[in-house]
């Protein structure tokens, strides 16, 4: 069994367990390799064999205790029949769903039909990847999806998406319900392929207004898991709310996953308080890993030292960047091995 399942089984581990999100990507040159084979992005994360390998190549580097399935939270909308596409150094573009009529188009599609490649990536993993480490699998949480649908894209302020939530409020509650559905039957044909635990990342949850959060962050969550634990009871669940900022406490009891992921603005002490509670994964700013290697290790020491005995997983505040130098996250690894 790996260290990761251990902690969130409530045992004894020697060391804490440590991924990174992110930890396939840009900043490794065989990934840009394989990238540069690949074809498009979407091509890579729905072609196994080298999804599979990208996911696989942060293990081989840095041996992390767990291995997240590489693709992305947009094989959703895709799966809607959204147009999809991922254009170089802007981000993604996707076919805005904008009006009451496009979203009332939408319907749950056969997940399992429409992301086959995507399980058959699972599987692969599974078999490739020693008993030691756990396969993580993921989907964007609802309102971070609705954010990416209604937007076309990424967003500076999410005003259209916000405005869409109180101007037509029947439409938008009739997309959440469609991804969460489809998110529940993602993360399950995930569970059934392989994926040991799985993490919903609300990515965006943090620019929500208060009344917003309840509403649009905690409960289509809340659906999802309870809907999980009805169908696989014994896989754990990682929710990671980013920006929730005062709301993470109530959240991780709330929303009724086993896992917390805070964020880099979560003070070490507060996660400390937290883990009485909840296991709890974070923190370390990826900008520091990227650019201060002093001011990293000083801020691993002390997330280490606080989290000490604690169920604690430990991982980034947020994704690598791709300016990451490989031997700042060697280091990082080398630090949480000792600890
Ligand atoms: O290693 C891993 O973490 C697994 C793979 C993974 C990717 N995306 C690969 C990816 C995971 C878990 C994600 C999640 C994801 N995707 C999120 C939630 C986490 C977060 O970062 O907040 C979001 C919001 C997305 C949507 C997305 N995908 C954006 C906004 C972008 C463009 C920005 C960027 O970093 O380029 C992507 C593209 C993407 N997803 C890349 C990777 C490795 C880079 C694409 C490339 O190689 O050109």
């Amino acid at each position: 069994m790996s260290r990761l399942l251990n902690v969130i089984q409530g045992e004894s581990v020697d060391r804490p367990p440590f991924w990174f999100m992110r930890q396939a990507g840009r900043y490794l040159p065989e990934y840009l390799e394989t990238r540069a084979q690949a074809g498009s992005f979407l091509d890579l994360c729905f072609n196994p064999k080298l999804a599979c390998e990208v996911t696989l190549q942060p293990i081989r580097r840095f041996d992390m205790d767990a291995a997240i399935l590489f693709s992305d939270i947009l094989v959703i909308p895709y799966a809607l029949g959204v147009k999809v596409e991922f254009v170089k150094g802007e981000g993604p573009k996707l076919q805005p769903t904008d009006s009451p009529d496009a979203i009332h188009a939408l319907s749950v599609p056969a997940i399992e039909q429409a992301l086959a490649p995507v399980y058959e990536t699972v599987s692969l993993i599974r078999s490739s990847l020693s008993e030691d480490k756990a396969l993580i699998g993921f989907c964007g949480a609802p309102w971070t999806v609705a954010t990416y649908m209604v937007e076309g894209g990424s967003s500076r302020d999410f005003k259209k998406t916000r405005t869409l939530a109180l101007q037509e409020p029947e439409a938008f509650s009739h997309l959440m319900h469609v991804l969460v559905e489809s998110s529940v039957a993602h993360l399950s044909a995930q569970i059934k392929a392989g994926a040991q635990v799985v993490q919903i990342f609300d990515s965006w949850a943090g620019i929500l207004a208060n009344e917003e959060f309840e509403q649009w962050c905690l409960k289509p969550i809340q659906a999802i898991i309870a809907r999980l634990k009805q169908l696989h009871p014994d896989v754990p669940i990682i929710a990671f709310p980013k920006g929730a900022g005062f709301r993470y406490e109530s959240f991780g009891v709330e929303s009724g996953a086993d896992v917390l992921g805070c964020d880099m603005s979560v003070p070490v002490d507060i996660m400390a308080d937290l883990a009485e509670d909840i296991v709890v994964q974070g923190n370390i700013d990826p900008l520091l890993v990227a650019y201060d290697k002093p001011a990293m290790v000083r801020q691993a020491k002390q997330i280490l030292d606080a989290m000490k005995g604690k169920p604690f997983i430990f991982n980034l505040g947020h994704g690598f960047i791709p300016d990451t130098p490989i031997d700042h996250v060697q280091t990082l690894c080398q630090l949480i091995r000792e600890a």
